[in-house]
């Protein structure tokens, strides 16, 4: 048997974070992670029979082993498997009918059908900038929207960071779910994790903030961003949002809905859900309205 790759570079990063936590927020990281079934809402009732309600989550259920997806008569599937996390982080930009929303990392596109069962209507660009995922992108959008229900919803691959410039003031809310160091991906594939150094946590909060900057900007007065990753590093999560609070006008939301959700751990800007509590995650958010 091989022995399990380790990296003292990244323990001794994450203890220092962590502190006694580490050790048992690694083992929950390299756990499999809980998932739920969420209902496809854009096709008829599905009978959810034998499954297991995500009691604090509508319209999802716990995933069970072995599941495999089922489509319908017309060739949508009646569930989207993601984390239970990812929900939370798409309901948190509260998005509403008629709205312009951007979601500006999108593939592969969970949090965008979330975003679009809000809206029904209005307009939503769906933006990835890798071609092969906006593939992906494009087929989850046709697997799960009936074509005349997704006439609001468009795909574009645009770098994020012109968005800014581009449409500056165009959205009322703007979902930037960044590209980011995915620690539970990581020890997954031993070659990256063998190579982890902490410059690549500080290069990728280089690329967040950016952006995160071109969300400030293309979203409008009093309208909101959300700023996600699902990394448990704080130089790609608060400090990232510190930089703006410091730099441009903000203020940062905490939305009482938000409270019922128990396992939510405060952070100084946003929130964080964290695999050693709650089996799902990891997930940062932020939610931040431009002022
Ligand atoms: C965390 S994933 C998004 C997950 C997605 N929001 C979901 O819920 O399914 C980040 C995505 O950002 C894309 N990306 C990376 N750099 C980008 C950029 N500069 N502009 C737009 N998308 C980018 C990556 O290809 C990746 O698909």
């Amino acid at each position: 048997m091989n022995s399990p790759i380790t990296n003292e570079l990244f323990e001794k990063y994450f203890s220092e974070v962590y502190g006694g936590r580490w050790p048992k927020l690694r083992d929950a990281l390299a756990q499999k992670e809980k998932q739920v079934l969420r209902e496809n809402l854009f096709i008829d009732k599905t009978d959810h029979l034998g499954l297991e309600d995500c009691d604090f989550l509508m319209h999802c259920f716990w995933k069970p082993e072995g599941f495999s997806l089922q489509k319908n008569d017309d060739g949508h599937y009646n569930y989207y498997v993601l984390d239970p996390a990812s929900v939370i982080v798409a309901r948190a930009l509260e998005a509403k009918p008629d709205e312009k929303i951007l979601d500006m990392c999108a593939a592969p596109g969970g949090k965008s059908l979330v975003i679009a069962e809000h809206m029904l209507s209005g307009e939503l660009i769906s933006n990835e900038m890798s071609d092969s995922r906006r593939e992906r992108l494009l087929r989850v959008f046709h697997e799960y929207i009936p074509r005349d229900q997704r006439l609001f919803v468009s795909v574009k691959g645009l770098d994020g960071n012109q968005y800014g410039l581009r449409m500056p003031g165009e959205f009322d809310r703007v979902l930037a779910d960044v590209p980011c160091s995915g620690e539970r991906h990581l020890l997954e594939n031993p070659k990256e994790f063998a190579m982890w150094t902490k410059k690549r946590t500080q290069h990728l909060a280089v690329r967040q903030y950016s952006l995160l900057s071109s969300a400030w900007l293309a979203v409008k007065e009093g309208g909101r961003i959300v700023y996600s990753t699902c990394s448990i590093s704080p130089e790609e999560n608060d400090e990232v949002v510190a930089k703006l609070v410091k730099k441009r006008k903000v203020k940062i939301l905490r939305p009482d809905w938000l409270e019922v959700f128990d396992f939510l751990e405060k952070t100084e800007h946003g929130y964080q859900i964290l695999p050693d509590r709650t089996g799902f995650g990891p997930m940062y958010f932020s939610v931040i309205e431009k002022s």
